[in-house]
């Protein structure tokens, strides 16, 4: 497998894009604000993920997905390895990322990843998502803000 960014915006692979974030908007504004990895196996495109500059120091993992048919065989990890690793040789010092209080799994994985939990921002996603999120039998409210120092 090969992870090598996708320097022409409009590459981007929305559909694997849009798992991660069902807000076209927000995706479109980090295809602006980073730059967008793919994970290429075979000819076709497995994964995704984008990076976006915070500031001097910090980078977050704003957008990170695997194609339905190909999760939970270790992609995810090995993007967000990449993306420690890029993040790290363009000289940051820490990287963030953010997902709701109901995404168990992803939760799982950024602390396996070596991610620690940082902070809580209360209602992100009753406030900033029309759409009522619901994974895992639980009401997507929150976002849990989680960063690793490089
Ligand atoms: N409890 C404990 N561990 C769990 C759980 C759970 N409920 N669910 C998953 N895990 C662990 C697995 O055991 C595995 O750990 P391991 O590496 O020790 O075996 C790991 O999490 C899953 O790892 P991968 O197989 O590498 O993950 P995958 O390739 O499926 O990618 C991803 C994960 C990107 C979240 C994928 O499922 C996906 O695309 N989901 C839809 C989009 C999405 O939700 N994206 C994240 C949104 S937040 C954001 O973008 C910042
Ligand atoms: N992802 C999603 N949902 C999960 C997961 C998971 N990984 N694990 C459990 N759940 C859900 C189940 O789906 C179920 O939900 P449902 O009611 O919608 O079906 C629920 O959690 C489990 O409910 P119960 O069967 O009622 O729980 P149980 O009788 O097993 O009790 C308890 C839970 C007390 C945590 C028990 O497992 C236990 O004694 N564990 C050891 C001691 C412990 O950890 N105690 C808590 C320490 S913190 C404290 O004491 C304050």
């Amino acid at each position: 497998m090969e992870i090598k960014q996708i320097t022409d915006r409009k590459n981007a692979p929305m559909d694997l894009l849009l798992l991660a974030d069902p807000n076209r908007q927000m995706v479109e504004k980090y295809l602006v604000d980073g730059h967008c990895y793919g994970a290429n196996e075979r000819g076709s495109l497995v994964g995704v993920y984008v990076l976006i500059k915070k500031s001097s120091t910090k980078a977050e993992i704003a957008n990170i997905a695997v194609h339905p048919d190909r999760q939970n065989e270790g992609i995810g990890r090995k993007l967000i390895e990449h993306a420690i690793a890029e993040a790290k040789s363009l000289g940051f010092e820490l990287i963030e990322v953010g997902t709701g209080n109901s995404s168990i799994g992803q939760l799982a994985l950024y602390q396996k990843c070596g991610f620690h939990m940082q902070s809580i921002i209360k209602d992100f996603f009753t406030n900033h998502y029309d759409e009522k999120i619901e994974e895992n039998g639980i009401i997507c409210r929150d976002m849990i803000r989680l960063s690793k120092q490089l």
